[in-house]
């Protein structure tokens, strides 16, 4: 029976067959995928998992967790150049422009604010296709076995918490 107490899901680090699978059992579909994501790892084949519910990705590492390889790119520099924005700006950019969620990770006020301030400008296409030829399938984190099922009973003790 259907208690109707589910009314949206999100996933946090699911790999594509466990989001096939949800997508083939659930009623109430995923509306959110919140996973690695980012140039070097644009993470096609799960949105291609995903793409029949019509989930939003959401990119933890949107910025490769700050891997200078990655922001060092010179088709990052170049772009950060034309638009007159920074390297960092151009990445963030890229994402929504694919329609991901974004979640920037910095410890600098002037980095924060910057890290919204991407609407006043747009990537062409050409833009677009000359960054996805920096995909390289490269991941920073992969999950163990032994760390999902600590995830699967982690319960942090928020009232301890300052
Ligand atoms: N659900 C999950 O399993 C999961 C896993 C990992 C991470 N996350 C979440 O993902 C979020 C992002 O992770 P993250 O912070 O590690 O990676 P990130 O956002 O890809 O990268 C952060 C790095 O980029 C730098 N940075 C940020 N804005 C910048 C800017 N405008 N210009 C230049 N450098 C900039 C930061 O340095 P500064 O501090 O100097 O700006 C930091 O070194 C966090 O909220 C984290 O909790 C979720």
């Amino acid at each position: 029976m259907r208690e109707r107490k589910i009314r949206a899901i999100g996933l946090s680090n699911f790999s594509e067959p466990a989001i096939q699978d949800i997508a083939a059992h659930a009623c109430v579909k995923p509306a959110v995928i919140q996973t690695e994501a980012h140039p070097y790892f644009p993470q096609e084949k799960l949105k291609e998992a995903a793409g029949e519910f019509d989930a939003i990705l959401m990119a933890w590492y949107p910025l490769g967790h700050g891997d200078k390889s990655l922001l060092a790119e010179p088709v990052f520099e170049r772009l950060a150049k034309t638009y007159g924005k920074s390297v960092a700006q151009i990445i963030l950019r890229w994402h929504t422009q694919l329609g991901h969620v974004v979640i920037p990770g910095s410890r600098n006020p002037e980095h924060i604010r910057a890290n919204i301030d991407l609407f006043d400008f747009e990537l062409t296409q050409d833009d677009m296709n000359d960054i996805a030829t920096v995909d390289r399938e490269k991941r920073y984190y992969t999950a163990t076995k032994e760390a999902l099922e600590g995830y699967l009973s982690f319960a942090p003790d928020f009232d301890a918490q300052e």
